[in-house]
């Protein structure tokens, strides 16, 4: 049995759970919100889509339901407006997960959690204080790396999955683009296309600015942080040993993300990527912005 706990049923749990569905990732999901008849409804709908694809038990409840969860994904909070910003959350989130976390630990003490609400960095090290027992992963830049190497594959010509390259540092606006370490097939980018500044800069604007973009014609993004959390909880669930760049403690002072071993027992090892001096200062100063975030959050 593997049971995973969705703590917020809105557009990005529901989009994460059905996701679990459609790859089989679980035996059992548990979907809770404030809103009861919201989960509820979720629950039923996404299990109307097990029959069609894997036989998970769907069902929702408050957080009692948990018990038993193997990871337990939080979603519940605010999401960013048009034009804000994801640090801009904070304050509003953080209160949130004082008030959740505590009770998602006493329900679920043995899951590893994995927070995907935004501000996704610093809500990773709150929850991480407010549960000091458990495994904490962030969703970090996984969502990101995936963007950046769907828009890599597309000017290359090849699919996304063989191209490989890592989104750094903060999953907002200060994130980092690997390009010394991307490789398609393994081969070095460079080597495979003449990457000019204009075709740079063309995938560093469609990856920055992907969330923007969405949120001003939808209102909100999912499937694709939905997709990547599910990634994330089967690395767990099926102790992958996936190398994900997922947030966590980091030598740069705040949890960012980096290249990490995802398995059972949450982050393993941590990999440092080869940098140039211009990624390894943008690394850097995207740290400063995370702990400069980071002191508007009451002790
Ligand atoms: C995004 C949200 C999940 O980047 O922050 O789509």
């Amino acid at each position: 049995m593997t049971k995973v706990g969705m703590v917020g049923a809105g557009m990005v749990g529901s989009a994460a759970g059905f996701a679990l569905v459609l790859r089989g990732s679980c035996t059992e999901l548990v979907l809770v919100d404030k809103d009861a008849a919201r989960a509820q409804a979720e629950a039923q709908d996404i299990s109307h889509a097990t029959p069609v694809s894997h036989p998970v038990r769907v069902s929702s409840g408050g957080f009692e339901a948990l018990a038993g969860a193997s990871v337990v994904i939080l979603t519940a909070g605010a999401n960013q407006k048009p034009g804000e910003n994801r640090l801009s959350l904070l304050k509003r989130n953080a209160d949130i997960f004082r008030d959740m976390v505590p009770q998602i630990a006493q329900a679920a003490p043995d899951a590893v959690l994995l927070v995907a609400t935004n501000p996704v960095d610093l809500m990773t090290a709150l929850t991480a204080k407010l549960a000091p027992n458990q495994p904490v992963i962030g969703s970090g830049t996984v969502l990101d790396s995936a963007r950046f190497r769907a828009l890599i594959a597309a000017k290359v010509g090849v699919a996304p999955q063989h191209v490989y390259a890592s989104v750094l540092g903060e999953h907002g606006d200060s994130e980092v683009l690997g390009w010394s370490s991307a490789s398609v097939g393994g081969v070095p980018l460079a080597q495979v296309i003449d990457l000019t500044d204009a075709i740079k800069q063309e995938i560093e604007d469609g990856t920055r600015g992907a969330a923007a973009q969405i949120i001003a014609g939808k209102h909100a993004t999912n499937y694709g942080v939905g997709a990547a959390l599910a990634l994330i909880a089967e690395a767990v669930l099926r102790d992958r040993r996936a190398v994900l760049t997922v947030s966590g403690p980091s030598p740069y002072g705040p949890c960012l993300s980096l290249p990490r071993v995802v398995g059972a027992g949450g982050i393993g090892a941590t990999l440092t990527p080869d940098l140039s001096e211009g990624e390894k200062a943008a690394l850097e100063r995207s740290a400063a912005v995370l702990m400069e975030a980071a002191k508007g959050l009451p002790e």
